[in-house]
C-alpha cells in the first residue's frame, strides 16, 4: 500500500478509502455494519479468502459480490445490507 486514496460510495455517503484494500477490509476500517441475516442477526467477514459468502455485498447494483474479494476501484458503489 502506497498511502494513496480512492473515493468510494458506502451506503450512499462518500469515503476516502486505501487504495489497492478489498471492499471488505474498507468496510471494516469504516466501522459500518455488513447485512443482517433473513432473522436480523449482524454478519461480517468470517474466512476472507472467499468461501463463507458472510461478507456478500452489493457492488455498483450487483448484489451478492463478496466484499473479501474485490479490490476498491474509484467511484465504487457499495451497499452492505442491499
Ligand atoms: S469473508 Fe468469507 S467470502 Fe468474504
Amino acid at each position: 500500500m502506497n498511502g494513496a486514496t480512492v473515493r468510494i460510495t458506502l451506503n450512499g455517503r462518500p469515503f476516502e478509502v486505501e487504495e489497492g484494500c478489498s471492499v471488505a477490509a474498507a468496510v471494516a476500517r469504516l466501522g459500518v455494519p455488513f447485512r443482517h441475516s433473513v432473522r436480523g442477526e449482524p454478519r461480517m467477514p468470517l474466512c476472507g479468502m472467499g468461501v463463507c459468502f458472510e461478507c456478500r455485498v452489493c457492488i455498483d447494483g450487483v448484489a451478492g459480490q463478496r466484499a473479501c474479494m474485490v479490490p476498491v476501484r474509484a467511484g465504487m458503489q457499495v451497499t452492505t445490507d442491499g
